[in-house]
């Protein structure tokens, strides 16, 4: 007999976005530029010197594509709001017209029966903050704060659930540590304090909720098992540094009080000592925790890969995605077990999963046929049947992308949308796999049961 699938009535079954890779019209209104505005300007960081500049257009065409989005039956939107757009400069002064846009966004979507999922720094930093250190400056805890409770005071009526950071783990190891996104620096000593930075800004914007909100603040990282890639010794202390480095460095501190012991093996001198007061800052109780899933990693040791001494090993039976991940859809049940034995059961959302894969339009009906992508949501939504089934509270799950969208330094290369977006016309077409998530949202899980 084939399994079957059901999925409680109050489910959230979402898509996710992020301002910069999908608004466009970055300074419209009186926004001020983000650092990703400078990034994609710089020549040679971002490939074919692709910009976010007009992206999906969605600053202009937000109404339709909230339309869509109900077309495929979501009850659940997760989008980010460009600070930048809120204070031109990061701080000071509403700018009435970026609040508008989103202002406009939460209620077409209520309109529609959409939930708003807003999250409020998804890696788009306002460059006059970036002038004066960016998340390397003490201060940027209280910048993001009073950011927050901008946002919290005029949308918390109409807003249930607020994320404050998307993965942190992103933005000191890409931004401060290796240079892959912006601010793109290259720098050991850096990475430690921006994290910091990052977690003192998260205590500081939950503490400011609960002053001001009446709902419910969270936080999201994106985790993946890491699994060693044989018994020896050097190699099973490999996965587990590289567990504590992406998987513990935030999640520890938040709900434990302490990093994990292996950020000073892995940073040495460069992993300075806090105060006990921040840990107690960051240890702010918090509502869900969204989990970001692309992949897990099979590790072993490497002596010449700086700084954490690890290399992902290949599988040879493994498929990939186009950006080189390993599917592997049993690591979202493993991760999300993981997150309720180690830090208790808390509710948790899986804010971001999905695939980059090469999509031929089909000339004929004017379909886009996107099978491994139909097969790969088949998966990994079985996979989080099963950690539900395991115990753990989950409560929705956001597809990414709902649309192809800008995939930071990789420009346009990569599409991860449920939802092709020709970028010559802006013309929208839905997949196959937004077909299939619509059916598998109609039926509350059900068509999880045939196929595949
Ligand atoms: C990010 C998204 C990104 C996606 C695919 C996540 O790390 O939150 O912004 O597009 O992964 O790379």
């Amino acid at each position: 007999m084939p399994k079957s699938y059901e999925f409680s009535p109050t489910f959230l079954w979402g898509a996710a976005t992020s301002a910069y890779q999908v608004e466009g019209s970055p300074l419209a209104d009186g926004a001020g530029p983000s650092i990703w505005h400078r990034f994609v300007r710089t020549p040679g960081l971002v490939l074919h010197g692709h910009t976010g500049d007009v992206a999906c257009d969605h600053y202009r065409r937000m109404k339709d594509d909230v339309l869509t989005m109900k077309q495929m039956g979501l009850n659940a939107y997760r989008f980010s709001i460009a600070w930048a757009r809120i204070f031109p400069s990061g701080r000071g002064a509403v700018n009435e017209g970026g609040m508008d846009f989103y202002e406009r966004l939460v209620d077409t979507l209520l309109e529609n029966g959409i939930e708003p999922l807003p999250t409020l720094f998804h890696w788009d930093l306002p460059i006059a903050l970036d002038d004066r250190g960016g998340w390397l400056n003490p201060d940027v805890a209280d910048w993001f704060a009073d950011y927050a409770s901008a946002m919290y005071r005029r949308l918390d009526g109409r807003v249930k659930k607020w994320t404050t950071l998307n993965e942190p783990w992103v933005v000191t190891d890409g931004g401060y540590l290796h240079g892959a996104v912006a601010p793109g620096h290259r720098n050991l000593y850096e990475a430690p304090i921006a994290t910091h930075h990052l977690l003192r800004a998260h205590g500081k914007a939950v503490r400011a909720y609960r002053a001001e909100g009446r709902h419910e603040v969270g936080l999201v990282v994106n985790l993946a098992p890491k699994h060693a890639a044989s018994d020896k010794a050097e190699d099973v202390a490999a996965a587990r540094r590289a567990d504590a480095y992406m998987n513990r460095q935030y999640l520890d501190p938040v709900f434990l009080g302490s990093y994990p012991d292996e950020m000073k093996e892995i940073f040495g001198d460069a992993w300075p000592d806090w105060p006990a007061e921040d840990y107690e800052l960051i240890r702010q109780k918090i509502d869900f925790v969204g989990v970001n899933y692309y992949m897990r990693d099979v590790i072993r040791h490497e002596e010449r890969k700086w700084p954490v001494k690890t290399a992902v090993v290949p599988q040879a039976l493994s498929t990939y995605t186009q950006t080189g991940w390993e599917v592997y859809s049993k690591g979202l049940t493993e991760i999300l077990v993981w997150v309720k034995h180690r830090y208790g059961d808390i509710p948790l959302y899986v804010t971001e999963n999905g695939a980059a894969f090469y999509d031929a339009p089909c000339a004929r009906d004017g379909r886009i046929n996107d099978p491994l992508r139909v097969d790969y949501y088949r998966d990994h939504l079985r996979a989080i049947h099963d950690a539900i089934e395991a115990g753990v509270d989950l409560r929705g799950y956001c597809a990414w992308s709902l649309m192809d969208n800008m995939e930071w330094s990789l420009g346009y290369s990569m599409r991860f949308g449920l939802v092709h977006v020709n970028f010559e016309t802006q013309e929208r077409t839905l997949k196959d796999s937004a077909r299939f998530y619509a059916e598998v949202i109609a039926s509350r899980g059900a068509a999880l049961g045939a196929g595949g």
